[in-house]
């Protein structure tokens, strides 16, 4: 793979292969027959409908089309990587010429502007181009990460966070983003479940739909959105060994019922575009898989977007052994439904040769381009293609986005553990010790994918503390130690956590007692431990969840010396705190909040904003219990669960769905509007919960369903609803949380259909995958 920021794109070459047809592929890849018949009385679930095509935009794009070349049609398909540095001439002459329809990695309002000029001005067709990046979690002003977005349980969170990204970046004239990461992920080990939601298709399924709506908006070109791409599709988090990029091998049950309902979900939800991810998929690389881009995006989903590759995905297809060479590879990808290709340049090299050998069909070419046209079209691109790049720079870190930065931060984090009520902190201590080698590091404040936020606008833990309290309050801060990776990274010239600068032993000893020796001198010790951003994100894979370097020594130390203290974790993936959760009073997990993340941790310490977040995984033990989530199978000696291992516990340190609060809450008088439900109706399902302490807190209901007997043996709990809520003390709620039965249906691998099997199902309602409300209902006809 070549470097992430190429400084200028690759010349084209010659095309030197012959293609191959492929005919044969869609047969290899088709799915077996079904070998079972589906019980009597179940309900198949038909696929979606297809979307009513905007006759005005189809007829505007096809007269474009018809006066295309061969040459500006792949240019249309070809999308370039630019960094900051100056365009060269050859991509100019590019624009004019109408090779090229898109750019990604440019960020600077002025080179877009400039870009779009040539394109709409000095090209044949006056095509806009559209200008991609990857807005993961924020673009200038930066948000949490977004599997801490799938921690605040509350989609309108998600959708907001997204919304105000878009703003931003639209500012600047990025009209596309690479995101949302709707990849499942059940694999710490896996360094990009940072960018996604975790282990759960239904969770993962409403944070997919609330982030689309959050960068597009009601519909695809309302002002201040941008244009969304979901990826990678699809498999990607099932890396064999959590090692980013290897293949995935997951059984069609598992694809059906876990690994593609978030994408199903957002394409209903009208995502304008998808990205085909890395690796093989079942033994067939993902961007080559015509089964996966063409029956059932197209087909079976009728996804009206268009599909960009990965990087350089395209051209790999030779590197997995799949493809013969370059041009084979070109042929493949476009063959499959792979629309644009991003950063390799096959398309452009060698489909000339390939659609003049019948090898790529002219239409399959017309086809990739109407969908890229159409979404340009529907971006308003060719109505308005300009962006103002005097106004830019006013809409980039304006107080409206540090407010709603700071509120989404409070918003996902997690409180595992609060004994005695160590927190929150009182606001009138007088010596606070802040160590570890994170509470003053503005890179790993922000997180991984944070390539346009700017490291002065973020706020550490250090940096909030000391602006909350008057000079009275002494607050001692030192790293005790310092963690590094160790190995390169793919954004090592962009983005930089910072370097260790204790060079000898003496010197990181001494540091650690004199990290040690203020907690002794203060009256309570906040920890700010976890991994550098650089540990979470692409080709950021562990072996290990242990806290990196000597960070367990550095806090085990700190509970010796008797004093409270707090652990608050800066990560993305669970760690192995089996030790802190035994000893330390108090563990807040903030994740990466981004820009405003140390005044957001600031409040949640000191009670100013009430921790209401709850885990989008299970938490294990340590890194051999993995995979552990919690719908699984129930088998043999179902009441022993946790002694499936003779050497540890079987059960999660934390369940999925955990997450506690500064308050309390009861729960009770669960209720159901009757005792069944019609297939495809819906069920509601009432709990009172009550806020029994002293501050208002959010809570977050969850509904798990279990079907008792079917065509194949179902999950022992399932995700199916849940509702975060908001209570003053003493305040008592009925909420209702509304079952539909739709999302009972499942993919079986006895009858190769999804249907809503009618049976017995039980019923649980609770704030975590250990939900104990239960009633029963049955699912009739
Ligand atoms: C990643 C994508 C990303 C693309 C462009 C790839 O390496 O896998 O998620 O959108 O680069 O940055």
């Amino acid at each position: 793979m070549s470097p992430k920021f190429p400084t200028s794109p690759k010349p084209p070459t010659p095309s030197k292969f012959i293609l191959r047809h492929l005919t044969a592929l869609a047969l290899t890849l088709a799915l077996p027959l079904p070998i079972f018949a589906a019980p009597e009385a179940a309900r198949t679930v038909a696929d979606t409908a297809p979307i009513a095509p905007d006759p005005k935009a189809e007829a505007f794009v096809n007269d474009l089309l018809a006066r295309m070349t061969l040459s500006e049609k792949l240019g249309q398909m070809s999308q370039i990587a630019l960094n900051q540095t100056p365009t060269g001439a050859d991509v100019d002459d590019r624009i004019r010429k109408g090779e090229v329809g898109s750019f990604l990695f440019t960020t600077d309002a002025a080179r877009i502007s400039r870009l779009q000029h040539l394109a709409v001005e000095h090209s044949r067709l006056h095509i806009p181009l559209i200008f991609g990046f990857d807005v993961i979690h924020g673009f200038r002003t930066i948000y949490p990460v977004p599997i801490a977005l799938a921690a605040s349980w509350d989609p309108k969170q998600a959708e907001r966070a997204q919304n105000m990204a878009a703003r931003e970046a639209s500012a600047v004239g990025v009209n596309w983003t690479f995101a949302p990461m709707l990849d499942i992920a059940r694999d710490p080990r896996w360094g990009r479940m940072m960018e996604g939601a975790g282990e759960d298709p239904y969770l993962g399924s409403r944070m997919a739909e609330a982030q689309v709506r959050g960068f597009q908006g009601e519909h695809i070109g309302e002002p201040g959105h941008i244009l969304a791409c979901i990826k990678h599709f699809v498999g990607y988090g099932a890396a064999a060994g959590g090692r980013d990029y290897e293949e995935a091998n997951i059984s069609d049950e598992q694809l059906e019922n876990v690994y593609l309902p978030p994408f199903h979900a957002a394409v209903n939800a009208g995502a304008g575009s998808l990205m085909s991810a890395y690796m093989d998929l079942n033994g067939v690389p993902a961007t080559g898989n015509h089964w996966l881009l063409h029956d059932v995006l197209r087909e079976r989903w009728h996804f009206s977007g268009f599909v960009v590759s990965d990087w350089e995905s395209v051209q790999s297809l030779s590197t997995h052994g799949f493809s013969s060479g370059p041009a084979d590879a070109a042929a493949r990808a476009v063959n499959a439904g792979v629309d644009m290709e991003m950063t390799s340049s096959v398309y452009h090299d060698d489909l000339p040769a390939a659609v003049n050998d019948s090898t790529v069909k002219q239409a399959t070419i017309d086809d990739a381009v109407r969908d890229i046209l159409l979404a340009k079209y529907r971006l308003g691109l060719f109505q308005n293609p300009y962006v103002d790049v005097s106004r830019a720079p006013s809409q980039l870190v304006t107080a409206e986005q540090r407010t709603a930065a700071r509120s989404v931060a409070a918003s996902t984090a997690v409180l595992l553990r609060n004994q005695g009520n160590l927190l929150p902190l009182s606001k009138s201590l007088h010596t606070i010790a802040l160590i570890g080698p994170l509470t003053d590091s503005k890179p790993d404040t922000m997180g991984s994918w944070s390539l346009a936020g700017h490291y002065e606008d973020t706020v550490t833990v250090l940096e909030a503390l000391r602006k909350r309290f008057p000079a009275s309050v002494a607050i001692h801060s030192t790293k005790g130690v310092e963690i590094d990776r160790g190995a390169p990274t793919i954004f090592d010239a962009q983005f930089q956590s910072p370097k260790p600068t204790l060079k000898t032993d003496e010197a990181r000893e001494s540091e650690f007692r004199h990290a040690i020796d203020l907690v002794k001198q203060s009256e309570v010790a906040v920890l700010v431990l976890g991994e550098q951003q650089s540990m979470s994100g692409e080709r950021a894979s562990r072996s290990s969840l242990k806290l990196p370097g000597q960070q367990q020594e550095l806090l085990e130390a700190a509970v010796a010396t008797g004093k409270p203290v707090v652990l608050v974790l800066l990560n993305a993936r669970p760690l192995d705190i089996t030790w802190a959760s035994e000893h330390v009073p108090s563990i807040l997990e903030v994740w990466y909040p981004g820009t405003e993340g140390g005044n957001a941790v600031a409040d949640l310490l000191f009670g100013d904003a009430n921790p209401g977040g709850h885990l989008p995984f299970a938490w294990p033990r340590s890194v051999g219990q993995i995979p552990i989530n919690y719908a699984r199978n129930l088998t043999q000696i179902p009441d022993d669960p946790d002694h499936r291992y003779w050497d540890s516990s079987s059960l999660p340190l934390y369940p999925f769905g955990y997450g506690l609060t500064y308050t309390s809450f009861t729960l009770g008088h669960l209720k159901q509007a009757a005792p069944s439900a019609r297939s495809g109706s819906t069920l509601a399902v009432s709990v009172d919960v009550t806020n029994t302490g002293k501050s208002a807190g959010d809570q977050v209901l969850q509904l798990y369903t279990h079907q008792r007997s079917g065509s194949a043996s179902r999950p022992i709990r399932e995700l199916k609803g849940f509702q975060r809520v908001t209570l003053k003390p003493g305040e008592t709620r009925t909420v209702t949380l509304s079952l539909d039965t739709n999302q009972l249906s499942f993919w079986s691998s006895q009858t190769h259909t999804r249907s809503i099997e009618p049976d017995t199902f039980d019923l649980w309602v609770g704030t975590d995958a250990n939900a104990s409300d239960h009633s029963i209902f049955t699912v009739t006809e």
